[in-house]
């Protein structure tokens, strides 16, 4: 593990838009924030500062609130015919494939990931998720109702609902996937017909800034999509609160999920959907294909630098190949290549904040006073830029922090397992219920195990999968509904039941 620090290179397109303080877009005009105060984005890699982006604050939250209310009401958006919603959605997916370098370079300058992770995984993923939300623009349908009507004997009736968007959808974002994150939130928001303030993360809002510059060249009607960046306690909180919103959209820490949906509660009651942290079981057989089972054991914890709600870091491993296993994801460790990401090398970048590699180097610390042990790994790398090494743990059990507690870092808490019948009490044995992995050749076991383990997402022979078609969200503490998929569009949408007597 080593990490280089040369200088890095961005496009002119990128160099453009970091030149000049960045502000806020609302009614599709660029906004300075009520109160002119900017904050600093830094580049986790070195901790520069890169850039100077409006703070939003209540105020600001509130103009959005209105653009936005006034598009909706208008109809400008939601009676858009859906055909050319969609066509709309499908042009920004375009020019944001245009200008897939230039936000991939964004992207690892504002997070700290890999380019080549920016450029393979970020932009293509959200590109695929606009065209996949254009698509379903056109297909939100309702259906027609038989109905018998118990006391009206004789009468006949027309019954048949519509689906209407759910109207002004206030969405928070966190900085771990930027721009996809943004991507997962504004798809189905448009396709359904709702208009949109969107708050990126205050560690990370050039991507989601940026790609509301494709949204004015794509020739987006004014206030549909409002862009707020801010802090979480000032903007956010607003937007929670906020009683002409109608529903909100979450991403980020369990902890501000509960906050989010007090704040629902006592302003308007609007909808709530909560995509918040994990603490993800990844089960790996003794009949495991261990040549796919151990690499895809490491990616599960260290892809994004563990700073995935969804990362692989509970590692169960049957006792028959632990030391196998465990051997394997360390030497695979030992040789990953943790530098800053416009190195072609890096395979790991930095953390994205000093906050964060404070939180995981804590845990670490803690860890080791429970008694767990780093067999690679454990602790920071350097004094520049917020890198901390890929972590293996031993000797870990449940009731210590570094096994119960989400760490966000690249760090797995390995523990043997003896009886397959219990694997599932034990892996469903957290608050969380995001994803969960099983390794094995044992198709039967592998499905039926599906069915036990209460997660969203269960990865069978593989990890990190993702696609646009396929809903991703929490059971228990992990969150409220689901992103992607048709599943996301149902909670944009309210349905209506019209009902006719012929
Ligand atoms: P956070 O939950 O505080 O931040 C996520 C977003 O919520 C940001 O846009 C932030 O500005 C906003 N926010 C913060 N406080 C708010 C409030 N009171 N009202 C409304 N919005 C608010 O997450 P943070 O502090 O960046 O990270 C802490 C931990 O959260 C991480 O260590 C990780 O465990 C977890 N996390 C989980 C993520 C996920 O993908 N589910 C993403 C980011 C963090
Ligand atoms: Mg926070």
């Amino acid at each position: 593990m080593s990490v280089t620090a040369e200088k890095f290179q961005i496009s002119e397109g990128g160099a453009r838009f970091l030149a000049s303080p960045r502000n806020m877009l609302i009614g599709n005009e660029w906004t300075a924030p009520a109160s002119n105060r900017y904050f600093d984005v830094e580049n986790p890699a070195s901790g520069e500062v890169i850039a100077h982006v409006a703070e939003g604050a209540k105020e600001d939250i509130d103009g959005a609130v209105r653009a936005a209310r006034r598009a909706f009401e208008s109809g400008s958006w939601p009676r858009m015919s859906a055909s050319e919603r969609g066509r709309l959605l499908w042009k920004l997916a375009d020019l944001l494939e245009d200008r897939a370098q230039e936000f991939a370079e964004l992207e690892t300058l504002d997070n700290g990931k890999p380019l080549t992770v920016s450029k393979a995984v970020d932009v293509p993923l959200a590109v695929d998720l606009f065209r996949y939300m254009a698509g379903w623009a056109t297909k939100l349908e309702g259906s027609t109702i038989p109905v018998s009507v118990p006391y009206a004997q004789g009468a006949e009736f027309l019954a048949y609902t519509l689906r209407e968007p759910v109207g002004v959808v206030g969405q928070i974002i966190p900085w771990n996937f930027p721009l996809l994150m943004a991507a997962w939130k504004l798809g189905p928001a448009l396709a359904s017909g709702c208009t949109v303030v969107l708050k990126p993360a205050e560690q990370t809002p050039l991507s989601a800034l940026h790609l509301g510059e494709l949204i004015l060249q794509a020739g987006y009607p004014e206030g549909v999509v409002n862009i707020v960046p801010g802090f979480g306690e000032t903007a956010g909180a607003a937007l929670a609160a906020h009683p002409d919103v109608d529903k909100v959209a979450f991403t980020g820490s369990t902890e501000v999920g509960k906050l989010i949906v007090k704040a629902a509660g006592e302003s308007n009651l609007k909808k709530v959907t909560l995509e918040l942290g994990g603490k993800s079981p990844n089960i790996v057989f003794a009949d495991a294909d261990l040549k796919a089972a151990v690499p895809g054991a490491a990616n599960a914890i260290f892809f994004n630098h563990g700073q995935c709600c969804c990362a692989g870091s509970r590692l169960y491993v049957h006792r028959s190949v632990f030391d196998q296993v465990i051997d394997g994801v360390a030497e695979r460790a030992k040789q990953m290549s943790v530098g800053q990401g416009f190195d072609p090398q890096s395979e790991m970048g930095p953390l994205v904040s000093h906050d964060q590699l404070t939180c995981v180097c804590s845990y670490l610390e803690q860890g080791s006073r429970e008694g767990a042990r780093a067999i690679v790994g454990g602790k920071r790398i350097g004094d520049r830029g917020y890198f901390v090494e890929p972590t293996v743990l031993v000797d870990t059990q449940p009731g210590m922090k570094v096994v119960d507690e989400e760490i966000f870092g690249p760090v797995v808490t390995a523990m043997p397992f003896d009886d397959p019948d219990e694997i599932a009490a034990v892996a469903n044995d957290t608050i969380y219920g995001l994803a969960a992995a099983v390794w094995t050749k044992d198709i039967s076991m592998a499905h039926k195990l599906a069915r036990r383990l209460k997660a969203g997402s269960v990865w069978i022979n593989c990890y990190n999968v993702f696609d646009a078609a396929l809903p991703f969200g929490g059971y228990k503490q992990s969150g409220w509904g689901r992103e992607m998929g048709r599943a996301a569009l149902d909670l944009y949408t309210e349905i209506k039941a019209v009902t006719i007597q012929l």
